[in-house]
């Protein structure tokens, strides 16, 4: 099934940069924008406000049906909605993190996620955000990023965050929960994180966000002008 609308996937473990370069190119592009990370949170939260026990899984894939996620493409930055109110900022915690990874791991719960994300590629194109954007959900897409950076860089960065979002942070707790984390997530059996063939492999340990930003843009001219080219070779070789 190829997309309505061009699609370009940015996949990666957290800490690496995913969020602020796929908010970055689909501001440059106008294009939309799908954090799937955002869907999974916001899924666990609403479980754990519930009362819903996080590891049933009929009844957190029943909750998929109630939630409408938008990212709005505001004056500086992407406004988050769930249910038409903007998200708390408490689903960026490290512990509503690891819940979502949790969940994550339920085949009823990717499965019912599977269509809504694909509702988000609209016109005039989509950034995908998350673990299996490129493998999974956009397998068509134009182009496919796979984030990567050593642990230590991931972990400084993931700190950064939490501190600029004024949540405490416990280094310790962080370091297991980051692991556990990451543990699920490259090795659940449905939809693991692994980059998808033919993925733009981004070291981004040694580079800021504007240097991966910078890289990305340049790599998306030279397949314009490659997929130009061969265009243009096709149509002018034929008959
Ligand atoms: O990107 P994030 O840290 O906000 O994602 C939170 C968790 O959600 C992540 O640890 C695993 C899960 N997730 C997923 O399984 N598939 C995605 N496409 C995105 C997130």
């Amino acid at each position: 099934m190829n997309n309505i609308f061009p699609v370009i996937t940015i996949d990666g473990p957290s800490g690496v940069g995913k969020g602020t370069l796929s908010r970055r190119l689909a501001k440059i592009l106008g294009w939309n924008l799908l954090d799937s990370g955002v869907i999974y949170r916001v899924l666990a939260l609403v479980a754990l406000e519930n009362k819903i026990n996080i590891n049933h899984e009929e009844k957190i894939a029943a909750l998929v049906d109630t939630i409408q996620i938008a990212f709005i493409n505001g004056k500086n930055r992407f406004v988050i909605l769930f249910n038409g109110k903007e998200v708390k900022k408490n689903i960026f915690t490290e512990n509503i993190g690891n819940c979502a990874s949790k969940i994550a791991t339920f085949s009823q719960v990717r499965e019912n996620l599977l269509i809504y994300q694909r509702t988000f590629c609209k016109r005039p194109g989509l950034v995908a955000d998350g673990r299996d954007m490129g493998t999974v959900v956009f397998p068509n897409a134009e182009l496919k990023i796979f984030l990567y950076a050593s642990f230590k860089e991931r972990r400084s960065r993931r700190l950064h965050q939490l501190h600029k979002k004024s949540f405490s942070v416990n280094f310790r707790s962080l370091l297991s929960q980051i692991k556990e984390r990451d543990e699920r997530d490259y090795n659940r059996k449905l939809a693991p994180l692994i980059p998808a063939i033919g993925s733009l492999m981004l070291d981004s340990t040694h580079l800021s966000a504007e240097e991966v930003k910078a890289k990305v843009l340049m790599y998306i001219r030279e397949s314009l002008v490659l997929s130009a080219t061969v265009l243009y070779n096709t149509t002018h070789n034929q008959g």
